[in-house]
């Protein structure tokens, strides 16, 4: 596992985390198989994804539930937990609110890392950023950040803190899908904004992609693999990607320390640009 600073925080976190959108349930929890994830959870802990990404709306608290029974058995500082509160929750009590009931369902004292899951142009950002720091002073989050935000409305954000800064924004990338190299990812590296990279095997299409499996096997990986750490060769970018199935967890821990050559990137991305995904 390789690791890198969470923004000027000087934490180091892995480059690779566990995404659990679906553990638990998708909109709604599923209760039918707890043990058997949190099993998952637990082997996926030990190959190195220490970095558990989670949010009150998945399973409806159910994800949440299950990361929090997950950890249990692990020393609660070699775990790197974000969560997120919805958009709907983002006035300042609901937002303080929705914090402590995410604490109640992990059953730990604070969250790593709290963000706004995305934005609510109902609500002014500054009264959620308010309630961020008031989490922030009292011990319940370590750091703040925001996902699927532009660059405008992360600039809005860290206009909004008063004693902050906004350490990560979390948004869809992956070879797939190469929207924020526009705008984002450049601002992110200006300011040493961590890139949490969600979706980064483009929710399964790239794992079955036979063109990428054919060039990942010139260096004896997987397409996940080689998507992984394409993306983690950017600087500031971590990724979460999701698997409920042990031998894929530990083929993403196993996905760094080792480079693609610059001609078979050259041959991917012109692959990618003809698929013309957007
Ligand atoms: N902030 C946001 O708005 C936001 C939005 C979306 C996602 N996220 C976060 O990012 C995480 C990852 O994104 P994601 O779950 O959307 O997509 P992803 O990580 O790109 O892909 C996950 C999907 O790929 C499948 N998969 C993995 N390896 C495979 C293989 N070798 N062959 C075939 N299929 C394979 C998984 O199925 P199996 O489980 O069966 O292996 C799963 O359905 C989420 O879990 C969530 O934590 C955040």
């Amino acid at each position: 596992m390789e690791y890198k600073e969470l923004n000027r925080t000087g934490l180091l976190i892995p480059s690779i985390g566990m995404g659990t959108w679906g553990i638990g349930g998708y909109s709604n929890p599923d209760y039918s198989k707890d043990e058997e994830m949190i099993e998952i959870l637990r082997k996926g802990i030990e190959f190195g994804l220490t970095l558990i990404d989670t949010a009150e709306m998945y399973g409806d608290g159910h994800s949440e539930e299950l990361v929090g029974e997950a950890i249990k058995t692990f020393p609660r500082e070699k775990i790197f937990i974000i969560t997120k509160v919805l958009p709907e929750n983002l006035r300042y009590k609901d937002l303080i609110n929705s914090a402590e009931k995410s604490l109640k369902r992990l059953k730990t004292d604070y969250i790593d890392l709290y963000l706004i899951h995305a934005p609510n142009p109902r609500i002014p950002i500054k009264e959620s950023m308010q309630a961020m720091e008031k989490l922030r002073e009292e011990g319940l989050i370590k750091f703040i950040g925001v996902s699927n935000f532009n660059v405008a409305q992360m600039k809005e954000a860290q206009r909004c803190l008063r004693n902050n800064h906004i350490v990560a924004n979390q948004v869809e990338y992956s070879l797939f899908y190469r929207k924020i190299e526009k705008d984002i990812l450049p601002y992110c590296e200006k300011e040493g904004i961590t890139l949490i990279a969600y979706s980064p095997l483009a929710r399964g299409l790239i794992p079955k992609d036979k063109f990428i499996k054919k060039i990942a096997l010139k260096y004896n990986k997987t397409a996940s693999q080689l998507a992984l750490n394409w993306l983690i060769k950017k600087p500031n970018v971590v990724a979460i990607p999701k698997s409920s199935k042990i031998e894929r967890l530990k083929e993403f821990a196993t996905s760094t320390g080792w480079n693609l050559s610059e001609d078979d990137e050259k041959l991917i991305l012109n692959y990618v640009n003809s698929l013309n995904l957007f």
